[in-house]
């Protein structure tokens, strides 16, 4: 059941945007009536990311995301359309119209009870004779039976249909495990087979102590190393991290974020039991908020090669942006955590925590370690890549310590650093703002949407189809004269926004972002919210109007005849009979009374 545009109207107004989104981003009036702040969707260094509380938008300039406050919740929560309106209610404080919200609630707790029974079936088949080679392969990665109950580890049995058949059993149809991820059905049609099979299985459990997914590791090599539940109405990859259920109940203070489930269950077993992993994405956004919700200190300690190293440099820039200290652990003699515990033992790597440097040091000993200090060459290079390093420092003190730490380490006065850090950091404020300026006085875009997954088919057409969306966004009494159909656009999309928007103005009212939030993907509200940021020059709207519709009624007359843009003679036929009916200042759309 659809919520009632009232309830809508009034949730949005009562959810003010600059209000719900500083409670997740920090931001600072700059530029004209619109905040900025660093995108939570994306990183970087540099804010693109705005909010207009005119408009009542956000919008990035750097990764394109953007719409009304709705849809950031959405995108920002992980939420679905129903839940994000729940989420905002509540925060407002108004009552929800009955919905269908207990159905979705009982579909979720019936999930979660299958994936509970399931879990205990992998459980059970790991202690069952048949389990050995499960067993087998704990016992030679060192894992003992205390951490398999711990965990709850299992083993997935090596047959096509044991858990399909037990779940059955009990009662689940193939539809709920489908759901649950649990079966997938055969290409050939008709069956449905289990999707974990053969597998050492690890179940995922939330911090409410739900099992929500199952990670599963194959015994020994092979392709994929490990599967993982699909995104469910119970679990998202990016919201979830393996061992967080017993990290958050543990006294240490801090928490340890590793690359794999293996070297959890590794440190557990050693009594670092608040050790926890990304499940294979590198950390999100949402995990690092998950994880400062339990703690304000971190302590990565990720392989130590190359792709752990530059998953660690991602993680330091989320972690950064909220109030958490972090410390990186450099192991040496070992791959992996539970490589290192197994050669070196727990009070090795208690003194590996002991000694692991905070971020900053750790960055700029990757800095130091590229050049070579002896010679003058090696020091310049190494000067000019420190003092960048030091001029993207967000906090004074901290620029000002290291500023005196290069000094000594490049051999030159702490003057002369300094100095360089305030000129780049002047020159790279300039730039940011001309790239920002840039960014609002680009023409209507030309060419391709940023989100790929929208492709346009005429490039011509789409321009002024988003030019007519912008304008008519903008002046939307423009809509009551234009007798311009959705389907007349090339683009299926641009036209669905193109009637939605003038159905709500038809409603009354301005047309409104924030509601387009049901029938439009994150996706479509971007694109569209990126084409309604860009000043226009609204002098000679009506002009430019006309110039937009006649294109794509051009175009449009291409595509049903099948003639070539070059007939220039049968678009000007067509273009005569269209054009009294194009825009007509007495009459409005629909038999509407212009006023
Ligand atoms: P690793 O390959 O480091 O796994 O991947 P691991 O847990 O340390 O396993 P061992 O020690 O080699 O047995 C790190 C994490 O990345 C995810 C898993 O969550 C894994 O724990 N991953 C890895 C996948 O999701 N799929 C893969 O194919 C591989
Ligand atoms: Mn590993």
């Amino acid at each position: 059941m659809p919520f009632p545009e009232s309830f809508l109207q009034e949730l949005v107004e009562r959810n003010e945007i600059s209000d719900v989104v500083s409670g997740y981003v920090r931001l600072t009036k700059r530029s004209g009536a619109n905040l900025f702040g660093l995108c939570p969707f994306h990183n970087e260094k540099t804010p693109s990311f705005s909010v207009s509380p005119e408009k009542q938008i956000y919008h990035c300039f750097g990764c394109g995301k953007g719409g009304g406050v709705i849809n950031f919740i959405m995108e920002i929560e992980n939420l679905s359309y129903p839940d994000a309106i729940r989420f905002l209610a509540q925060r407002a404080g108004i009552v929800v119209p009955e919905d269908d919200r207990d159905e979705t609630a009982s579909r979720r707790a019936r999930m979660l009870k299958l994936l509970r029974e399931a879990a205990r079936f992998f459980y059970d088949e790991l202690c069952a004779p048949s389990g050995e080679a499960g067993r087998e392969y704990l016992a030679r990665r060192g894992i003992s039976g205390a951490m398999v109950k711990r965990f709850g580890l299992g083993f997935a049995p090596d047959s096509w249909d044991s858990l399909l058949k037990a779940m059955s059993t009990r009662g689940y149809s193939q539809a709920e495990l489908s759901a649950a991820g649990l079966i997938k059905a055969s290409q050939k049609g008709g069956g449905a087979y289990d999707t974990f099979r053969n597998r050492l299985m690890f179940p995922v459990i939330d911090v409410r102590g739900s099992v929500v997914a199952f990670s599963g590791r194959i015994l020994g090599d092979g392709e994929p190393k490990y599967l993982n539940s699909p995104e469910t109405l119970v679990f998202s990859k990016s919201r979830n991290l393996f061992g967080l259920n017993l990290a958050k109940k543990s006294k240490k203070g801090y928490i340890i974020l590793v690359e794999g489930n293996i070297d959890v269950v590794a440190l557990h077993q050693a009594g670092f039991e608040s050790a926890v992993a990304s499940l294979g994405t590198s950390l999100t956004p949402e995990q690092a908020r998950l994880i400062s919700n339990y703690t304000s200190d971190v302590i990565i300690a990720y392989d130590a090669d190359d792709a752990g190293l530059k998953a660690a440099q991602r993680a330091i820039s989320i972690l950064d942006k909220l109030d958490v200290k972090v410390r990186v652990l450099r192991m040496s003699g070992a791959k992996d955590p539970d490589e290192y515990i197994q050669k070196f033992g727990a009070a090795a790597f208690d003194n590996l925590i002991s000694r692991s440097e905070n971020h900053i040091e750790y960055r700029l000993a990757a800095v130091t370690g590229k050049y070579e200090l002896s010679t003058d060459e090696g020091r310049v290079s190494f000067l000019r890549e420190a003092v960048d390093f030091i001029a993207a420092l967000p906090n004074t003190v901290e620029r000002e310590v290291y500023s005196l730490r290069v000094a000594e380490l490049g051999g030159v006065s702490e003057e002369t650093i300094k100095r360089e850090v305030e000129r780049l950091r002047k020159k790279k404020a300039a730039a940011s703002k001309k790239q920002y300026e840039r960014a609002l006085s680009r023409p209507v875009r030309a060419a391709q949407p940023k989100q790929r997954a929208i492709r346009y088919k005429n490039e011509r057409s789409a321009k002024a189809e988003e030019g007519v969306l912008a304008l008519l966004y903008l002046n939307p009494e423009l809509f009551l004269k234009t007798k311009l159909a959705g389907e007349e656009f090339s683009e299926p999309i641009l036209g669905k926004l193109y009637d939605e928007l003038l159905a709500q103005t038809l409603r009354g009212g301005r047309p409104q972002i924030s509601l387009l939030a049901e029938k439009f993907s994150a996706d479509e509200i971007s694109l569209f919210t990126q084409l309604i940021e860009r000043p226009l020059e609204t002098g000679r709207s009506l002009q430019a109007l006309q110039n937009y519709i006649d294109i794509i009624r051009s175009e449009n007359l291409v595509r049903i005849t099948g003639e070539q843009p070059e007939s220039d003679e049968s678009i000007a036929r067509y273009w005569e009979q269209r054009k009294e009916q194009m825009i007509s200042d007495d009459k409005g759309y629909g038999g509407r009374e212009n006023g």
